[in-house]
């Protein structure tokens, strides 16, 4: 049995929706009076993990048995939440015995299951309430200039390759009231953009309209200078989203537009419900309403019975788009999804080799993206200090990150001249100072 706990840290991995999920829990913790701590110290641990792909999955048994060894010998309250949490709660209970389990619907009960914990009790929570865990959360405090804030959960898309529908549930839509009040607090605490969070966030309705329909109302709040979203489905992309590109002027010109795969066969056995060609014509129609507007994806590559000539067509697709960044992956087969059982699963060196070129063309396109930037002058919204004495870190409007010597404060959103273009970043001169 363990003593209740004073400090807590909490470690998130995997996508935004889990750091977003992160911020509340420590907000949570600190509300019963625990105090932040490093992970290595703290006396509770929440470990809020993330399932997408096996090597996701076993860095939580590491990270466990790191937590284990602490060089003083303390033993740490361990919780694991998030997508694991919910995936494989009670066999992470028998194979690692940690304290608390609690997935991404229930961690609103947290307090309570630590308690439970400390009391010597089972302290297991992986239910998906009705009740929505928002109602209870407590407020939000101090934040960045940039903030996340999550307003669509879950997926009913059932891609084959993918766990997410089953460890987030169904898809929900928080109440527009209650988004427009919490963006509200993010700006009162320090934020100057926010980007909107949901597995399938252009999902996101209610009975007055779409995501457009909400994105148009955070616009009118004052202070909100920037406003994203992420991450789409194809499907979702309705002509009022694409329509808002054009005429709501905080909503950023970038679009992360996962598509996975540049084969049509590939794509029905991905069960992803678009083309190669709808995919496309969704992307002409976007940049038609925002012609600057940057591109981004997601990719699996050696997705079961994938041939050389339909990986062909996944590297066409790349340069046929131009994406000015992207994340791409080797599939990997997960527990209980229908392709881990498909027919033609791909030899490791056949998706090594085909990765390596996918993200030869794609880290092209985004030198290229990057090098166009270079005689633009831009705002960028200033995030943090960099690493030499008056360098300063901010962000595009494009997303890229810009380094730059200037006397700005954090929160700026200065008027930057790009000088200087690299794979990752690029290098500014600080023009005019735009009024706060
Ligand atoms: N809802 C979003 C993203 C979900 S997960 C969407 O539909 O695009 C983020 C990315 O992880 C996916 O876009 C996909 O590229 C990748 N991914 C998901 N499951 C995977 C798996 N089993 N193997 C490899 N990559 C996977
Ligand atoms: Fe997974 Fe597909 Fe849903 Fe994205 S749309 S979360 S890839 S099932
Ligand atoms: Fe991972 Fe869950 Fe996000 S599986 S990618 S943490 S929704």
């Amino acid at each position: 049995m363990k003593s209740a706990p004073k400090t807590f840290a909490v470690k998130s991995f995997g996508c935004q929706m889990n750091v977003y999920d992160g911020e509340r829990m420590a907000e949570l913790m600190a509300e019963q009076g625990l105090a932040p701590a490093d992970a290595a110290e703290a006396d509770l641990v929440v470990l809020n993990t993330c399932h997408i792909r096996e090597k996701a999955t076993e860095k939580v048994y590491s990270d466990i048995g790191r937590l284990r060894k602490r060089e003083d010998g303390s033993q740490p309250m361990i919780a694991i939440a998030g997508c694991v949490a919910q995936a494989e709660g009670e066999e992470i209970v028998r194979r690692a015995k940690v304290d608390v389990v609690v997935g991404p619907q229930a961690y609103h009960n947290l307090p309570q299951l630590v308690a439970d914990a400390a009391a010597g009790k089972p302290a297991l929570d992986t239910d998906m309430p009705v009740a929505s865990k928002f109602g209870v959360l407590p407020a939000r405090r101090k934040v960045g200039p940039s903030a996340f804030l999550t307003v669509q959960e879950g997926c009913d898309k059932f891609c084959t390759y993918c766990v997410v529908p089953y460890t987030r549930g169904a898809e929900v839509s928080r109440p527009f009231a209650a988004i427009v009040d919490e963006a509200k607090a993010l700006v009162d605490a320090g934020a100057r953009e926010i980007t909107l969070l949901g597995q399938n966030v252009n999902a996101w309705a209610d009975e007055d309209g779409g995501l457009d329909h909400l994105i148009r109302a955070l616009d009118r709040i004052p202070g909100l200078a920037r406003i994203r979203y992420t991450t789409s489905h194809p499907n979702d992309m309705t002509q009022g989203l694409i329509d808002a590109h054009a005429d709501v002027e905080s909503l950023m010109p970038f679009l992360h537009l996962p598509v996975q795969s540049g084969n049509d066969r590939v794509l029905k056995a991905m069960n992803r419900s678009h083309s190669r060609s709808s995919y496309l014509r969704i992307l002409d129609r976007v940049r038609a309403a925002r012609p600057d507007i940057a591109l981004s994806g997601d990719f699996i590559v050696g997705f079961p019975g994938e041939t050389d000539t339909e990986f062909e067509e996944t590297l066409s697709l790349v340069d046929e788009v131009g994406y000015a960044q992207a994340f791409s992956f080797k599939y990997s087969p997960r527990p209980g999804t229908p392709a881990a059982t498909m027919p033609g699963q791909i030899e490791p060196h056949v998706m090594d080799e085909r990765l390596q070129r996918l993200q030869a063309a794609l880290n092209r396109d985004q030198a290229a993206f990057n090098a166009a930037s270079v005689g633009k002058t831009c705002a960028v919204l200033i995030e943090r200090a960099g690493r030499h004495p008056g360098q300063m870190l901010g962000k595009s409007p494009w997303l890229q990150s810009v380094h730059l010597d200037s006397d700005a404060a954090i929160g700026d959103l200065i008027a930057v001249e790009i000088v200087q273009a690299g794979p990752n970043s690029l290098g500014g001169v600080a023009r005019l100072r735009t009024a706060a």
